[in-house]
């Protein structure tokens, strides 16, 4: 039987890393845990940046963005000797378990650290949905909330000006963002590593609804494919006659309040995350799959394809 876990949240962040650790924190004082809140991810293990939370620590937080623990991205953790200060830390304070909530680049971290002795379990905390293991990860949700509010926005004007808007969001290299997004807009053209498609198909559909005098166009990318999308826009621009402007929605899509689908995910995951330590799991984590709340291996969610939503990308052909 454990008696006191940590909780930490690492990689970029995302809306709900906050309702996950009250989730972990409120469920771990309910079964009589002491639990440990670490400040700034893995850094904050090495630099024994670890203090007590009780119920008061997680009190209005579930409506804030961002993490109330903050986070990093910590390279020379994958350095065992590093690990090892992490390691000392816990034990001396007893610690036995942790819960990492984070991305899969942080799960690594997890597994390594549950084989040195230290039972963890990753929570998918992060926007892009770029985790195998599970439909949804925490922060998606609301990130494709505020990339909707945003297109919308941007729509008015792109129509107002009969121009061509290019828009680029984030998802690092899943294309998740841009496709749910794109379908959500009924973006005429969504471009995503799954969905890539030649510049001169581009361009040649484009020029197509510019000659039809369609009044505008918006195209969804997601990042990471076009190196410079300004200069992608110019291109489109000379080779249809739109007029056509590049927008990178950037940070913004990180950041605010999580929506109610990502408050009560993040809650449901943070708690089962707790009994799965209590019944001595470690090197896990969590997922959803079919609405139903699941664990998996770290080493075997990491191999997992990365093709959960690929039946989706046909809607791209059939809506447009
Ligand atoms: O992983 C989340 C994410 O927002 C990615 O979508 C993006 O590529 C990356 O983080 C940006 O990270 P940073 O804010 O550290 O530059």
């Amino acid at each position: 039987m454990i008696h006191k876990i940590g909780v930490l949240t690492s990689g970029g962040d995302a809306p709900g890393m906050n309702c996950a650790i009250r989730a972990v924190v409120r469920a771990g004082l309910a079964y009589g845990l002491e639990v440990y809140g670490v400040n700034d991810g893995y850094r904050g293990l090495v630099d024994d940046d670890i203090f007590q939370m009780d119920r008061s620590s997680v009190s209005d937080i579930v409506n804030r963005g961002g993490t109330i623990l903050q986070t990093a991205r910590l390279r020379e953790f994958k350095e065992e000797s590093v690990r090892q200060i992490a390691v000392n830390n816990l034990r001396k304070r007893g610690i036995e378990a942790l819960v990492v909530i984070g991305g899969d680049g942080s799960y690594m971290g997890a597994k390594k650290l549950t084989e040195m002795g230290i039972n963890c379990v990753g929570l998918p905390g992060t926007i892009d949905n770029d985790i195998a293991s599970t439909d949804f990860t925490i922060g998606f949700d609301t990130c494709l909330n505020t990339i909707v509010e945003c297109v919308d926005k941007i729509r008015d004007t792109t129509e107002s000006h009969q121009r061509c808007a290019v828009i680029e969001v984030m998802g690092n290299h899943c294309g998740d963002l841009a496709l749910f997004s794109g379908i959500a807009e009924g973006a005429e053209m969504i471009i995503t590593p799954d969905h890539p498609i030649p510049e001169e198909e581009i361009f040649a559909s484009l020029k197509k609804l510019h000659d039809a005098k369609k009044k505008r166009a918006i195209v969804i990318v997601c990042e990471k494919i076009y190196p410079d999308i300004h200069a992608f826009a110019d291109k489109i621009g000379k080779a249809t006659g739109f007029e056509c402007k590049a927008e990178v929605l950037g940070r913004v899509q990180r950041g605010g309040a999580p929506s109610a689908s990502d408050r009560v995910l993040a809650a449901r995951m943070g708690a089962y995350a707790v009994d799965c330590l209590l019944s001595g799991k470690g090197g896990i984590c969590i997922g959803i799959v079919n609405n139903k709340i699941v664990d998996y291996d770290i080493y075997e969610a990491l191999s997992l394809p990365r093709d959960k939503h690929i039946s989706m990308l046909r809607l791209i052909d059939i809506l447009k």
